[in-house]
């Protein structure tokens, strides 16, 4: 496929090769080259990890990498996003990777007949963040091996994050038994076509994989305020005593960037059974396999 815009344009087989490519390009530190080609990351809301490990990813492949920041650019001129990419292709940009708040914004863009490049995306609102996902998968992977049968809970804030969204599909889809946890306000329930949910206490023993979420405290109206960092962390998050009930083999992981003492003690960020730093250095290895994808089918 020409474009990275979710995981449920491809079946478990490319998925499985994508993340088996990404372990590899990890293993042997070679990396395929595309020294002629040139992208450029369009980061419309914040980003640390996706847009660094993005432009890390290019860099490791050789590409040119042009900057784009969007205060400086002619979107604030009311230049849409279509034209923008049309523009950017237009001057022999090949890939672009765009965050945007908007929900599905590029369907317009892929669905285009004069959109020759290549889109990934890097987040679109609170929809979906398939390169995040594939991450979180690689990372699954290495520790396990495989997705079939693993019990996986996805705590917190469920209802916010583009993270969760993507992830559940694509779990449940590859084999894994799910399940959810947090405040039940965070908790949808149209999510029980993918898992159950359940306090944490009761699945802290016996999940392969806790996966938390960062509270999303800028897409919260005021009322949800009423959790303080010390409420949530006691009643929702891997306390220092959840963490010793928890199996010998199981992992932490967290997205980030991490609420410190909110979704899980302070100390335990980089415990040994966390893989949060390992996640993020993933995030290079699964985005130089995404891009090789993308410009691999051009
Ligand atoms: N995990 C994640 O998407 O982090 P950034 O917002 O820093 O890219």
């Amino acid at each position: 496929n020409r474009h990275f815009v979710s995981l449920e344009q491809f079946d478990n087989t490319d998925i499985i090769n994508m993340i088996k490519a990404a372990v590899e390009f990890k293993r042997n530190g070679q990396f395929p080259s595309y020294t002629d080609k040139y992208a450029i990351n369009c980061f419309f809301e914040q980003s640390t990890r996706t847009h660094k490990s993005f432009e890390m990813a290019e860099r490791r492949m050789g590409m040119q990498v042009l900057e784009f920041q969007p205060s400086m650019s002619s979107i604030q001129k009311g230049e849409s996003l279509y034209d923008t990419v049309l523009t950017l292709q237009a001057i022999g940009v090949n890939l672009i990777v765009i965050r945007h708040s908007e929900e599905a914004y590029y369907t317009k863009l892929i669905e285009s007949k004069h959109i020759h490049c290549s889109i990934v995306n890097g987040g679109d609102g609170a929809g979906q963040h398939p390169s995040q996902s594939l991450l979180d998968l690689m990372t699954i992977y290495e520790e396990y091996g495989t997705f079939e049968n693993l019990e996986i809970a996805i705590a917190g804030d469920l209802t916010h994050s583009r993270v969760a969204k993507s992830n559940m599909q694509i779990l449940k889809r590859l084999g894994a038994k799910l399940y959810f946890t947090g405040p039940q306000e965070w908790y949808d329930p149209s999510f029980e076509e993918y898992g159950t949910y359940s306090a944490i206490d009761k699945l802290i023993d016996r999940v392969d994989v806790m996966m938390l979420l960062r509270v999303q405290h800028e897409r919260h109206k005021e009322s949800d305020s009423r959790f303080s960092k010390s409420t949530y962390l006691q009643k929702y998050g891997i306390t220092c005593e959840r963490e010793s009930r928890m199996k010998q083999s199981a992992i932490i992981m967290h997205p980030a960037p991490v609420n410190r003492g909110v979704e899980i003690d302070d100390s335990l960020v980089e415990c040994e059974r966390s893989r949060i730093i390992t996640q993020m250095e993933n995030g290079v290895y699964a985005r130089i396999a995404i891009i090789d994808s993308v410009l691999k089918h051009r």
